[in-house]
């Protein structure tokens, strides 16, 4: 636990390292330089032409030059904050983590929000998901939790993923809409890949057009693993919940807000920090025993499915406090590098081939976005721990690695890994068996992409259907293609017919007549979702 109060403080120290105070200070040059001008580049002559020599202005041009860096290829709107997580309630029945294990033991985090579709620049109330994603500093390394505040995804397979931004972005031959779902492909989209049909629910819901960060729920919406110190392993679901509760705009007060404040949610944030008005998230997790991996009508590892709340509890057992606003946007907000590849001991992957595909993109998108493989090095992302390897060079290397010996294995510095016992901390990869022929199939359930968007349509109360209704109507009616807006209230005449007929006599095309025979067995047989996280507070 001695450990533990140094990290409490530790990465605050650490990024201590980093600031520098400009204030009050002489202008320098980079080589540190002292600067006597910095209005009059100079000139050949007091009417002449600007000099090469002039290396003040070279530099100070030539950095500008190069100030700016690719915004992420997806959630590039965001803002971010430092906080602490506290454990309420020890995890050691389930995983080895070190940060789950002891109550009251606090873990230094540091959490940005965005959304997905618009670029930097974009207005913060656009209907949309929003990415909620955790650094956890723990003792053992960075664990990052790269969640969501909707609790399914748009695909099963993380191949679509180029797929569904493609056609969510602005349409090529245009580049139009900025930021927004509302435009043809996006919708063509979703009817050519129906496994979209859940998670369209939440999108045409008010989660989409949250009234603060500090009132949105998170979800890892994968399949993860906790693994114990016997080795025994569950599966797990990760929820945030906000203290406040969640809550939502309208879309006309969204709209609205956009046009006058497009920074509402940043602003909101920044100041209830700055004010000591703390925004707070409960941590909650779903456990399944392996031995059930196999009792429910759902495969556990579809993303596009949850795990309905009365089956399986969400267990409280621990809370985030945001408590500080980062010092520079671009040093922390923009450079953080989040990776939910980023685990420590205790937590493991599952094979839910949405998360085994997004392990290979983040690091990949990362190594372009921030200029080559150091990134790692960035304040905003060392790890709280010390860190040691063979890893060498590279644009941008700040390490300063003393020794002769960069290899292994080696008998001249005795920089061994840890024995792959677990005992000894080193991280061991979880013994799953796998057993089978290499297909691109995944399990029958996964074709059943209208159950739980059924379920989530039920549970709403008549206020909310008739947000969906019109998020739809508003949508849709964007859209040119008439096509595309038959093929999608046919779609989602699966759902609810009701609901289809209304939106299509809402957009002026015709009337479904039918919902599928799916549909209708579902609606029938099923109880409205009485989960929480289906429902407003
Ligand atoms: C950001 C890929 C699915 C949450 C990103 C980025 C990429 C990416 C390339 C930009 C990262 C950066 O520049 O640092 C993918 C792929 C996915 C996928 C390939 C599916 C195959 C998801 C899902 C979630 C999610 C399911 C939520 C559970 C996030 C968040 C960020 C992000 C929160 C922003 C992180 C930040 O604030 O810096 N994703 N993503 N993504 N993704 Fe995903």
């Amino acid at each position: 636990s001695d450990q533990r109060k140094v990290n409490e403080k530790s990465k605050n120290e650490q990024l201590n390292e980093f600031r520098t105070e400009d204030h009050g200070k002489k202008m320098t040059t980079n080589q540190g330089l002292r600067v006597s001008e910095d209005e009059f580049s100079l000139k050949a002559g007091e009417r002449g032409p600007t000099l090469m020599e002039d290396f003040h202005f070279r530099e100070k041009m030539t950095h500008f030059d190069h100030e700016r860096i690719p915004e992420r290829v997806v959630h590039a709107r965001g803002y971010a904050a430092h906080g602490e997580f506290e454990l309420y309630e020890s995890m050691k029945e389930y995983t080895r983590a070190k940060f789950l294990q002891e109550p009251g033991s606090k873990t230094p985090v540091f959490v940005r929000f965005s959304t997905v579709a618009g670029s930097k620049g974009s207005g913060e109330l656009a209907r949309d998901v929003r990415g909620f994603a955790t650094k956890f500093y723990t003792e053992e390394g960075n664990y990052d939790l790269v969640g969501n505040n909707m609790p399914v995804f748009f695909i099963q397979d993380a191949i679509k993923f180029p797929d569904l931004v493609h056609a969510v972005k602005p349409e090529p031959h245009n580049g139009i809409p900025q930021a927004a779902s509302a435009h043809d492909t996006f919708w063509d989209f979703v009817a050519n890949n129906q496994e979209s049909a859940h998670m369209i629910m939440w999108h045409m819901s008010d989660r989409a057009i949250p009234r603060s960060f500090r009132m949105m729920e998170g979800f890892g919406v994968h399949t993860f693993r906790f693994v114990n110190e016997q080795g025994k392993a569950y599966f797990v679901k990760f929820h945030w919940k906000p203290t406040l509760g969640v809550h939502s705009t309208v879309w006309d007060e969204a709209q609205k807000i956009n046009g006058k404040n497009p920074d509402f949610h940043r602003a909101d944030l920044y100041e209830s920090i700055e004010k000591g008005d703390y925004p707070e998230f409960e941590l909650g997790v779903q456990i399944i025993d392996e031995a059930d991996e196999f009792n429910f009508d759902f495969d556990i590892l579809d993303p596009t499915k949850i795990w309905p709340e009365e089956d399986v509890p969400v267990k409280i057992i621990g809370k985030m406090t945001l408590n500080r606003n980062v010092d520079n946007v671009f040093a922390e907000t923009e450079q953080v590098a989040f990776h939910p590849g980023n685990v420590v001991p205790g937590i493991d992957f599952t094979n839910d081939p949405l998360l085994q595909g997004r392990l290979f993109s983040y690091t990949d998108t990362q190594l372009i976005r921030l200029g080559g493989p150091n990134f790692h090095e960035l304040p905003i992302n060392r790890p709280v721990c010390p860190f040691h390897n063979n890893q060498r060079d590279g644009y941008g290397r700040q390490t300063i690695n003393r020794g002769q010996v960069s290899y292994h294995n080696n008998s001249l510095a005795n920089n061994t890994p840890e024995t792959s016992s677990a005992e000894e901390g080193g991280y061991v990869h979880y013994q799953e068996k796998v057993d089978g022929r290499k297909i691109q199939a995944r399990s029958e359930s996964f074709k059943d992409h209208f159950s739980q968007a059924i379920l989530f349509w039920n549970s709403m109360t008549d206020a909310e259907k008739d947000h969906i209704i019109q998020a739809f109507s508003f949508e849709l009616g964007k859209v040119s293609n008439q096509s595309v807006q038959q093929q999608v209230v046919n779609m989602f005449a699966n759902v609810n017919l009701a609901m289809a007929q209304e939106v299509a006599g809402n957009i002026g095309v015709e009337q479904p007549q039918q919902a599928s025979k799916i549909a209708n067995e579902i609606t029938k047989t099923s109880p409205a979702l009485s989960q929480e996280n289906t429902r407003k507070k």
